[in-house]
């Protein structure tokens, strides 16, 4: 039997944690392979309906990541951004998804070391959850 391998898709906003992802890797800082990387201009740009879909499609885990409170390149999209996800959390929780399935963090472009750092962490605690069945759409069977 193989070692369970987290799929986690991966939200980082272009502006700082796309490139502490880039300097993380440029610098050889190792972190796990299990990360599917989605860079969008702000984290304030994800919705609540990515992240579902993330889930319902077979992710194990959804990381979001942006810049840190006060450097935000549209000023204030962190700010929504924190809102949503501490909403949404809450409401996954309510459903029954472990809420340790949806993470969140602030990095900024100058910071690999810490990139790697939250990856691991993130793995880890995905990892330690076991595979997510809650919320996977079935495909009903055709007879
Ligand atoms: Fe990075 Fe808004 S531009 S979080």
């Amino acid at each position: 039997m193989t070692e369970f391998q987290p799929k986690i898709v991966t939200f980082l906003c272009n502006w700082c944690s796309y490139g502490a992802a880039d300097l993380a890797g440029v610098s050889r800082f190792q972190y796990p392979p299990n990360m599917r990387i989605v860079r969008v201009p702000c984290s304030g740009r994800i919705s609540a309906k990515m992240i579902l879909h993330a889930i319902r499609k077979g992710a194990d885990g959804v990381w979001v990541s942006g810049c840190h409170p006060g450097d935000c390149h549209y000023i204030e999209g962190n700010y929504y951004a924190r809102r949503k996800f501490f909403l949404l959390k809450e409401l996954l929780e309510y459903t029954g998804l472990e809420p340790g399935r949806l993470q969140f963090s602030w990095i900024s472009s100058a910071e690999g070391v810490k990139f790697a750092q939250v990856a691991q962490t993130v793995i880890d605690e995905i990892t330690a959850l076991g595979p997510a069945t809650h919320l996977i759409k079935r495909i009903p069977e055709v007879a």
